[in-house]
């Protein structure tokens, strides 16, 4: 299988602090890799430095281009969509409007109404409600937006940093199976930060553990789940 992102040797800092140790991980070419860690691991500033949102050192290829520096518009124009941790939309703008915002920078060979119709195929509750304004959406349903809008770039990458976070479990099944779908059906490749172990590695093919800015850990999903460190700590068994 072939990369289609490759992260190599990534540190960052803020201020004088470094909060990333030489982080190195891959997204196969239709694959999904799931990155976890506790709390202050690393992974947002992972997925911001893919982005150029937080200054790093290192190396990024995405696609057999080197990304590395280029502008964050750049960034998502080639084809990388950022669904960022606290969900981001605009909540002054309905539903639908959100929607329209997440295709304006796609080279797609699909309509807008076509893109739409899909998204409120996957996502039901966004067509019910797709006049009422986003900041007035529950928690779960802002969420469903926000990875909705991501998908209207149609990206060939796709970044969801802790899209279960506040969910109630069925809400949390349904994000997943929907992340599953795009992949599977439509070949998008993600990369799935998570506290959410084991949602993480029921769709992911690779995994990394990030400790402290370090990655511990890296393998196939399949045998993370068997692996006893990440059983105890993470899986909770
Ligand atoms: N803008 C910032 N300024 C200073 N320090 C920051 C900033 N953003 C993050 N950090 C620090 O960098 C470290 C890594 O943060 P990061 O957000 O990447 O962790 P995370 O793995 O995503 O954690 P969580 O699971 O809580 O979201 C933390 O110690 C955090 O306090
Ligand atoms: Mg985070």
């Amino acid at each position: 299988m072939t990369a289609l992102l490759t992260v190599e040797n990534l540190e960052a800092n803020y201020g004088f602090t470094k909060v990333l140790h030489g982080v190195s991980f891959q997204v196969e070419k239709g694959g999904v890799t799931a990155i976890l860690g506790a709390n202050g691991a690393g992974k947002t500033t992972s997925l911001r430095a893919i982005c150029n949102m937080v200054k790093t050192t290192g190396d990024i290829l995405f696609d057999g281009q080197r990304i590395k520096g280029k502008a964050t518009e750049d960034i998502v124009r080639l084809g990388i969509s950022h669904v960022q941790e606290g969900r981001g939309t605009f909540e002054h703008l309905t539903v639908e409007e959100n929607l329209r915002l997440g295709a304006y920078a796609r080279k797609g060979k699909t309509t807008m109404a076509e893109d739409l119709a899909r998204m409120y195929d996957y996502f039901g509750v966004l067509k019910d409600r797709r006049k009422q304004v986003a900041g007035t959406l529950s928690g779960g349903e802002q969420q469903m937006l926000a990875v909705a809008r991501g998908l209207m770039l149609q990206p060939k990458l796709l970044l969801l940093d802790e899209p279960s976070l506040g969910l109630a479990p069925l809400i949390m099944r349904e994000i997943f199976h929907i992340v599953e779908t795009v992949n599977k059906k439509e070949g998008v490749s993600v990369l799935l930060v998570e506290q959410n172990a084991s949602m993480a590695l029921g769709i992911a093919n690779q995994a990394y553990l990030l400790e402290t800015g370090r990655v511990i850990l890296s393998g196939l999903a399949t045998d993370f789940l068997k692996d006893d460190s990440v059983r105890r700590s993470y899986l909770g068994y």
